[in-house]
């Protein structure tokens, strides 16, 4: 182990930054360039905001404008927040903080743990209605005597305070050595600061941005024009607007990401590499993997931001039953398996009938159970397959068939499938012709699935 931290640090502050860069091994199987994650969640607020709030403070200070028993006030999607109160704390400052109600209510308590006194404001109200909460802490910033606003979407100290920190930190982690630098943009400080310093050193590393779909920050880069965003989930980046702090002369490339995409990594990230972090660094180290993929150099360096902790999220991303709700459940996860298992608890598995009785017993097999189709099993094989219709059919032209075994009237066997095969490869199989897939597990028979079943799980995740 690496000695760090040999010596006592001063009270609070001196901590953040020069967080470790950490280099990724499983999610990055197969790509032959290496990856490496800024691990801005060792910081002591737990993300990489820590850095732009003492940077603001300290500014603020030397420009007169925060005095003893001052109060700092901002629009923040949390993490500033923390940052902004950890510094305040320290230094004995009043924070008052406005946030939009999609955050988790995690970040609300975490900010009133550190003494914030914290504004929920509506997510669903237009950039510039006076609830929206950078116009909301506008406002307070106005009205408060000894205020403060740190105001993070247009204070250029945001992108400096990452000029004089995170750029030089990776610098010289890398020892000069990193290709490629991706960070999706909040208010573009970090990609801005960081991307400016590093081209600086070396005008060939190449500066990308991730952007959760949703968000105008990606069509904005593309064809100038700000574009309407739509909501998505991931906190922290993306944004409505174009903030002052987003420098895109300094990116090469944006690359967008969906929410689901961005949860399932970063969900990968905890349980593959140890690293828990939150759905912006999902997405970031999403970008970074097709960047990896097609650079596929063992010689690059690749650099991603991981921008917090996982920790804040418990009751979002890392919730199936939130997922769920949101329909962001990754299809891949809905296999047979799931569908069997969440039948009506007194359904049996599997009812099958033999292919030597008779369509009657078939027919009473079916009332009892409450299904209209049975697969024909001959020696705990399935042979074939009847359904009520069809049988009932048969008995009205010929009643006598009512008493010929099932063997002689049967229809195709139903297709056979794993049962960890995912509905989205075998739903398109289950038709008219076909109601029903046979599940099998090591070779034994161990349900059905239905079109019925398929319908009604699709209805629970409405
Ligand atoms: C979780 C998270 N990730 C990433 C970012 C983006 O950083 P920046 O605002 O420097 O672009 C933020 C910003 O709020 C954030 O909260």
């Amino acid at each position: 182990m690496m000695p760090v931290h040999t010596r006592p640090y001063d009270p609070g502050l001196e901590t953040i930054g020069w967080t470790p860069l950490i280099r990724l091994h499983r999610v990055t199987e197969g790509i032959r360039t290496p990856v490496f994650g800024k691990a801005e969640f060792f910081n002591p607020g737990g993300s990489v905001k820590d850095r732009i709030g003492i940077a603001i403070i300290e500014d603020a200070e030397r420009r007169g404008l925060l005095k003893p028993g001052g109060v700092i006030v901002e629009g923040t999607s949390g993490n500033t927040g923390v940052g902004l109160a950890l510094a305040a704390a320290v230094k004995g400052y009043r924070c008052i903080f406005t946030l939009p109600d999609k955050m988790s209510s995690e970040k609300v308590r975490l900010l009133k743990a550190f003494g914030a006194e914290v504004i929920v404001t509506p997510t669903a109200v237009p950039a510039d209605h006076p609830d929206n909460y950078v116009m909301k802490a506008k406002a307070i910033a106005r009205d408060t005597p000894g205020a403060v606003l740190a105001n993070q979407f247009y204070n250029q100290v945001n992108p400096e305070a990452h000029y004089q920190t995170t750029g030089p930190e990776l610098w010289e982690q890398t020892e000069g050595r990193i290709t490629h630098f991706i960070a999706a943009p909040g208010t573009g400080g970090t990609l801005s600061g960081t991307g400016r310093y590093l081209k600086e050193r070396n005008p060939a590393i190449r500066v990308i941005a991730g952007d959760p779909e949703g968000s105008v920050l990606a069509g904005y880069f593309h064809h100038h024009t700000v574009g309407e965003g739509h909501p998505y989930k991931v906190e922290g980046i993306g944004n409505d607007k174009v903030p002052e702090t987003l420098h895109v002369d300094v990116i090469d490339e944006f690359r967008t990401v969906s929410d689901s995409e961005a949860f399932q990594l970063a969900r990968r990230l905890v349980r593959e590499e140890g690293l828990l972090v939150g759905g912006s660094t999902g997405l970031n180290v999403a970008v970074a993997l097709s960047v990896a993929r097609e650079v596929n150099d063992p010689d690059a360096c690749v650099v991603v931001l991981l921008c917090d902790t996982g920790e804040r999220y418990l009751s979002k991303l890392f919730n199936d039953e939130w997922l769920r709700e949101h329909q962001l459940l990754p299809s891949d996860r809905l296999v047979a398996r799931t569908l069997i298992e969440h039948k009506e608890p007194d359904a049996p598995p599997l009812v099958t009938v033999e292919a030597t009785n008779t369509a009657r017993q078939a027919l009473n097999l079916m009332t009892t159970y409450n299904v209209s189709q049975l697969p024909v099993v001959a020696a705990g094989e399935s042979v074939g397959s009847v359904s009520e219709a069809s049988l009932m059919a048969k008995a009205i032209g010929t009643p006598s068939s009512l008493d010929r075994p099932v063997r002689e009237q049967m229809e195709a066997p139903y297709p056979v499938i794993d049962i960890d095969a995912p509905l989205d490869r075998f739903s398109a199989t289950l038709s008219r012709e076909t109601p029903a897939v046979l599940v099998q597990e090591n070779g034994t028979l161990r349900g059905i699935v239905t079109r019925y079943d398929v319908l009604h799980h699709m209805q629970g995740l409405r």
